[in-house]
């Protein structure tokens, strides 16, 4: 089964009823509140979850993902079956029939501030760090460290977005925890590529 997520739902989703969804665990109200993603021309889909009934795609904060996304939750077809047929026993693809025949390797988790090119498909069981970007039309096989860019098919590392002492300064401040309204007065701090300024930022946050 494919669901279609909407841009406009996924900025205004209601975490009381989406929290019982079977395919977006919401754990943080500003989890969903915070991320935004594309929509075709249509105006339609922006993220595709291949979906299984027990995986979740669990999105962090600030995460921006652009269109044609595919999140394979599961529907990995039982290959150790003799046949990969399914319709051969659709009298069975009830959920307990799907879990046998439908495979999945476990949740997806994406991180805050994570960044989805075009076209890219997540597979199952998949932890992307925060902090990091997933090049265009990508397919991600492996767990991806924090901050940083992978791509190709199966995806590989490009190269990390910082170094390691930026990269452990970054993670400890947790910035996307601050309130918004604060992140959003002090945009400045985070569009830059000047760490000094927003360390000061983070410490002035913190006295
Ligand atoms: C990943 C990305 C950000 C890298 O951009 P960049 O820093 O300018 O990188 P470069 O073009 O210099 O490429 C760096 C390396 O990554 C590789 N690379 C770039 N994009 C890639 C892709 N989509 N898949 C696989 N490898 C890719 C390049 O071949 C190059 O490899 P090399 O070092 O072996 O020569 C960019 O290529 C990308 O995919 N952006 C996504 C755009 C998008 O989908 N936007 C949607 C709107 S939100």
């Amino acid at each position: 089964m494919i669901y279609t997520l909407y841009g406009e739902f996924l900025r205004n989703a209601n975490p009381e009823t989406y929290s019982k969804s079977s395919v977006l665990e919401i754990e943080d109200v500003s989890l969903v509140r915070f991320t935004y993603g594309g929509k075709d021309s249509n105006n339609n889909s922006v993220i595709q979850t291949e979906s299984h009934t027990t995986s979740k795609l669990k999105i962090g904060k600030y995460a921006s993902i652009a269109m044609e996304c595919t999140f394979m939750l599961g529907g990995n077809h039982n290959y150790s079956n003799i046949t990969t047929f399914l319709p051969f026993d659709i009298a069975d693809l009830s959920d307990e029939g799907r879990n046998l025949h439908l495979l999945t390797n476990g949740d997806i988790i994406i991180g805050h501030d994570v960044w989805i090119g075009n076209n890219a498909t997540i597979m199952s069981g998949i932890t992307i760090g925060t902090g990091s970007v997933i090049a265009a039309n990508s397919t991600i096989t492996k767990d991806v460290p924090p901050y940083t860019i992978v791509g190709g098919n199966p995806a590989k590392i490009i190269r990390k977005r910082f170094d390691d002492e930026t990269i452990s300064f970054l993670l400890e401040s947790k910035w996307w925890n601050i309130d918004r309204k604060i992140l959003e007065e002090n945009s400045k701090a985070l569009f830059n590529t000047d760490i000094q300024k927003f360390k000061k930022f983070i410490s002035e946050i913190n006295s």
